[in-house]
């Protein structure tokens, strides 16, 4: 393995061909709940959605610099660094936004000159991922030359979708994008696509799903175990407050008795119910993509 991808072999990229499809909420939360658990991470946000910011609460309070420091980094060739650094414990991130606009056509411009343009973020974030244990990349959904620039620095990709037809036609602009990417990359990989939004009793559903998601993507992206549950509420309460699912479950659970609203005379504190269920479902994710990597490095070790 050439030296720049032993760098980026704890880089795992969230990538889907289309929007809406849980990109942005399995990357920040799997991401979050690492950290929490001590491994030393590195978020960064590619979209210039810069959702990631909303989902963590750094977009509220002004703190995001919409993707500046990543665009210049990137167009400067000077290593990243991070731009919210200790977003939470253990978790630093480069932060995205609009700014990344003007890079989509730096390098539309770049491409139509060179090929050389697809390693640009994987020079800059080299040097600085070695001293991470995991580093998570969000992309855009629609930004084929970024989602270029990320599929280059990545060993890693997993890939959210949704269990309808429409979500998994859009894993088959991805896998195009892996083919290309492949070029530039031959150690990028599936490390495995995730069901998501999904009713509670969807055995079925994962049943039907799991054939069409491996078709989609040329056999090549087993499914986890886990899956993430239609919770949208909850979801929707999180990115408003800027809190992990995780988080947003801990103050459910503190959350006041009943009673006591009622004593005193107020409306209880509204409960968003499936906060505590959804983020359990983020651990077993989080868990199987960790333990997955783990294997692979170890077999990878002793052969
Ligand atoms: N567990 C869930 N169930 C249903 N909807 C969800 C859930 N989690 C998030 N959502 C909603 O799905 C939408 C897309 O999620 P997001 O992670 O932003 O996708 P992407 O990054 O792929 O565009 C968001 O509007 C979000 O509120
Ligand atoms: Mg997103």
């Amino acid at each position: 393995m050439a030296d720049v991808m032993r760098d980026l072999a704890r880089v795992v990229t969230f990538a889907n061909g289309k929007g809406g499809a849980g990109k942005t909420s399995t990357a920040v939360n799997c991401a979050g709940l690492a950290a929490a658990a001590g491994w030393k991470t590195l978020l960064v946000d590619l979209d210039p959605q810069g959702n990631v910011g909303h989902d963590l609460g750094y977009y509220w309070d002004g703190r995001t610099d919409h993707g500046q420091h990543l665009v210049d980094a990137i167009v400067g060739g000077r290593p990243l660094q991070p731009v919210i650094a200790g977003a939470r414990d253990n978790l630093d991130v480069v932060s995205g936004g609009e700014v990344l606009d003007d890079l989509e056509s730096v390098i539309t411009g770049r491409a139509q000159r060179s090929k050389q343009f697809h390693t640009m973020l994987a020079d800059v974030l080299a040097p600085v991922a070695g001293s991470y244990d995991l580093v998570v990349i969000d992309t855009p959904p629609t930004r084929p030359n970024l989602l270029q620039l990320a599929l280059a620095s990545t060993r890693w990709i997993v890939v959210p979708t949704r269990a309808d037809r429409a979500s998994i036609e859009g894993l088959r602009l991805l896998a195009n994008q892996i083919v290309t990417a492949r070029a530039t990359n031959p150690h990028v990989e599936i490390l495995g696509s995730v069901l998501f939004d999904v009713s509670i009793a969807a055995t079925a559903v994962r049943r039907n799903a799991s054939d069409d998601i491996t078709t989609a993507l040329d056999g090549a992206a087993p499914l986890f175990e886990a899956v993430i549950r239609h919770g949208e509420s909850a979801a929707v309460e999180a990115r408003e407050k800027g809190l992990l699912v995780y988080e947003l479950a801990e103050r459910v659970d503190s959350a006041e008795p009943y009673w006591k609203a009622l004593k005193e005379g107020r409306k209880p504190t509204r409960l968003p119910g499936s906060a505590p269920a959804l983020a359990e479902d983020y651990v077993l994710l989080c868990q199987e993509i960790l333990t997955r990597i783990d294997r692979i490095e170890s077999n990878e070790a002793s052969a």
